[in-house]
């Protein structure tokens, strides 16, 4: 039985459905069999911004390297739950931030400007400590052409590769930070496996040459995430294999791989169940309306896209009147938010929805509830559900 079907068995709420169901059993295992691809000197960390949920977060604990995060409220959950390394960054760190990460178990403190590296040393320097440094660089070239870039094009995030040179220097002559490497996160969302081999095989070299321009003892080249879900083709996902491949050929004792992978970890095991309250027609064309919606679930508004999602049929139709509904057509599943962008499936063929039916978004483990903004016309939060069964 899946983790969705054991939350439906056990509810016993009067209320249309609404919940977020994940599913902790395939969550481990899923890490477990990405871990066990790679090469066991590439570092395997958890990007927690991904989903942050303390139950998450204690399942990938013993698996994972390490935990990549991105305020002090990340460093907060993450201390909460492990002893682990962790790698702070963040365009945007806070003096109290910086403080929190030289006093907790961050490892490398991702700087990503000039003026934040003069911060970083001072701060330090008031402690008496000596910070290590991963400098996030904003390539030039070679970032595959993903869904979301932040490398490779003009961004708020990193260093310009045409300043790294100088970049190097300062760093060098500030006598509280050390440099450990390079952090190359550059993109979200890619589908191209083959594109993410070559974009780890620049970091490397551009690692290296820096490596030997200085004279670097910097050993840490941290590839960042940015492994994709295919939301719009789940049946061809992004080919993991080629990738663990790619970076076990690249892998070599000179180096310190680091990947940190975020919405590739976690998108899978969670599950966003709602209620059809409505079914109706408009304009030509069908909409279902749900208990939920783009507060709970922000992705595809944001993304304009349509969500991966299944219907579930439900039997019971208690009114004593017709049940709305359609059939083998297409349809527009919309949320009960008052705005025409309450969207989250945009005209996709169902066989059979009916009101009283469920849809079930999958993929909605990250960036799913905590990105979205729950607050707006203050409906009921959904249940948030963890199973953990085999
Ligand atoms: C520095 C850094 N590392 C890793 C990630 C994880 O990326 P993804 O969820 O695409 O794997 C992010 C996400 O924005 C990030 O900012």
């Amino acid at each position: 039985m899946n983790a969705v079907q054991t939350y439906l068995n056990q509810r016993n709420d009067e209320e249309p459905t609404c919940a977020y169901v994940y599913d902790l059993h395939q969550l481990r295992q899923h890490a477990e069999s990405l871990k066990a691809s790679l090469p066991d000197s590439c570092r395997f960390y958890y990007a927690v911004k991904a989903n942050p949920d303390c139950p998450l977060l204690e399942t990938l604990e013993p698996i994972v390297d390490g935990f990549e995060v991105a305020s002090a409220g990340e460093i907060e959950k993450v201390s909460a739950v492990s002893e682990k390394s962790m790698i702070f960054g963040g365009p945007g760190k806070k003096d109290r931030e910086i403080e929190a990460a030289l006093e907790s178990n961050v490892e490398y403190l991702n700087v990503e400007s000039f003026h934040e590296l003069h911060r970083i040393n001072y701060l330090a320097e008031q402690k008496g400590v000596t910070a290590p440094i991963l400098i996030r660089v904003n390539l030039s070239e070679n970032v595959s052409d993903s869904h979301l870039r932040m490398s490779g094009v003009p961004t708020q995030f990193g260093v310009d590769e045409r300043d790294i040179p100088p970049f190097i220097e300062q760093a060098l002559a500030s006598e509280n930070v050390t440099i450990a490497g390079f952090h190359f996160h550059a993109m979200s969302n890619n589908l191209d496996a083959e594109a993410h081999v070559r974009f780890v095989e620049a970091c490397l070299d551009k690692s290296a040459a820096w490596r030997e321009r200085f004279d670097l003892d910097a050993l840490v080249v941290d590839i960042g995430g940015g492994v994709g879900i295919n939301y719009w083709n789940p049946s061809q996902p992004f080919d993991w294999d080629t990738l663990a491949k790619g970076i076990a050929e690249l892998d070599s004792e000179d180096v310190q791989l680091i990947i940190e992978i975020g919405r590739y970890m976690t998108a899978a095991c969670g599950s966003y169940v709602t209620e059809v309250l409505d079914v109706k027609r408009n304009h030509g064309q069908n909409f279902a309306v749900i208990r939920g919606g783009t507060h709970h679930l922000r992705l595809p508004a944001a993304w304009k896209m349509s969500h991966p999602f299944h219907v579930l049929a439900k039997e019971e139709w208690n009114y004593p009147f017709l049940r709305p509904g359609i059939e083998r057509d297409d349809v527009t599943i919309a949320g009960e938010l008052c705005t025409p962008n309450d969207v989250l499936v945009r005209q996709e063929f169902v066989e059979r929805l009916r009101a009283g039916d469920l849809v079930v978004f999958e993929y909605a483990g990250a960036y799913a509830w905590t990105i979205s903004h729950h607050e707006f016309l203050s409906h009921p939060e959904p249940e948030i559900l963890y199973i953990d069964e085999a």
